[in-house]
């Protein structure tokens, strides 16, 4: 009995130096397999107490259970040991330094061109005083066409057709102020023609104008970007969704020297130092006189040429590239704010529009207008 009692010591203390010294979880499941498993000498000893001398039994039994329970606890312990361990080490090695930049590095975004020209146009003009404002792409008729001195029915209107919104589809609380009615507008037994109440997705940015008017007494400086519809086929050069900046500049000053002043400035911002402007006779409603203006041309340099002789296609030929509409406000226009400070016979000022879309697609010799509105980021990365 001596000898199975020693025998189990030895084992014991056999087992607890393995199992101190284990250096992982896996060895000590080998371990546990080894001493305490169906074929370990423990187990066989326990199994076999039956067969020892029943004197033997008591103390055997005892010992290799008390070394059984010894064992199991000290591979539990050494395991927790060794699990915090292992997690203590993977955190160190799988640890993140946040202040270091993303790899491999992403690549940036970068804005829609239109953005970009946008921006461009706004800050030449906030460079000359001028305050940027926004105005609703839903809107009255009312400012659309009739303050801008387009009367209901006026064949004007017809350039600038449009889509137009049933105003009950509307939400409520997002309704425009409705428009005083004009009067003659009811013609008996014949359709209305489209009239100052009707709601229409805008054709131009210079609605703005009005309603700039409306809001603010003169003097006033702004500059309206955003986007306008009409009802165009969507190709190369048109899109029923386009995009304008409006302008206008009202005191009791302001005269047409001051619109060719302010263009040909623009123009040597947007376009280069060496541009000039040059003013063409046009027609707008809402502009007495109006002008069309055009740029001398970046490419040939207003000659209409390029070095090799050849005619310069961005031109035309003519050295000149047409960038927007313009003009002196229509005394008319000012008699729809006359109430807010804009005497038809006191003030003056100028108004311009131009074409975001066209001016972006000429800066930055995009042949395709529908490229600003498929967002691959093939071309976009190209402008960055
Ligand atoms: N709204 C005009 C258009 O879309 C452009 C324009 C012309 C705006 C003359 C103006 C202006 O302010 O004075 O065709």
């Amino acid at each position: 009995m001596a000898d199975i009692q020693a025998k189990i010591d030895d084992l014991r203390s056999q087992a607890e130096a393995a199992i101190a010294g284990a250096s992982s979880v896996e060895a000590l499941e080998e371990l546990r397999v080894r001493y305490l498993g169906r074929k370990a000498e423990l187990t066989q000893i326990l199994r076999g107490i039956g067969e020892l001398a029943p004197e033997e039994r008591g103390p055997v039994g005892q010992a290799a259970n008390a070394a059984r329970q010894a064992l199991e606890a000290l591979l539990e312990r050494r395991r927790s040991e060794l699990e915090a361990d292992q997690l203590e080490r993977g955190l160190a090695a799988e640890a993140i330094d946040v202040t270091l930049p993303g790899s491999p590095a992403v690549p940036v975004g970068s804005p829609n061109l239109l953005i970009r020209t946008q921006r461009e146009i706004e800050d030449i003009f906030c460079g000359l005083g001028y305050r940027v404002m926004e105005g609703p792409e839903v809107e009255l008729d009312y400012y659309n066409f009739t303050a801008l001195n387009h009367p209901p029915g006026h064949p004007a209107r017809m350039a600038q057709d449009t889509f137009y919104v049933d105003p009950a589809t509307l939400d409520p609380e997002l309704r425009l102020v409705p428009a005083p009615t004009l009067p003659g507008e009811v013609v008996d037994g014949d359709p209305l023609p489209p009239g100052p109440e009707d709601v229409v997705l805008r054709t131009h940015t210079s609605p703005m104008q009005v309603r700039a008017m409306e809001a603010q007494e003169p003097p006033i400086f702004i500059v309206v970007p955003g986007r306008c519809y009409r009802s165009d086929p969507f190709d190369a050069t048109h899109s029923p969704i386009f995009h304008q900046v409006e302008g206008l500049a009202v005191s009791e000053t302001i005269t047409l020297a001051d619109l060719k002043g302010t263009l040909d400035e623009f123009a040597r911002a947007m376009f280069g130092p060496e541009r000039r402007s040059r003013f063409r006779p046009g027609f707008f409603p809402f502009t007495e006189p109006s002008v069309e203006v055009d740029v001398s041309c970046f490419r040939c340099g207003g000659t209409g040429e390029l070095p090799d002789g050849s005619r310069d296609s961005i031109c035309k030929g003519t050295g000149w590239i047409e960038i927007l509409g313009s003009g002196m406000v229509d005394p008319n226009v000012f008699g729809f704010v006359k109430a807010n400070g804009y005497d038809p016979d006191a003030i003056q000022g100028f108004a311009f529009g131009m074409g975001i879309d066209r001016i972006a697609m000429l800066k930055y010799g995009v042949t395709d207008l529908r490229k600003f509105f498929e967002n691959d980021v093939r071309v976009l990365g190209q402008f960055r």
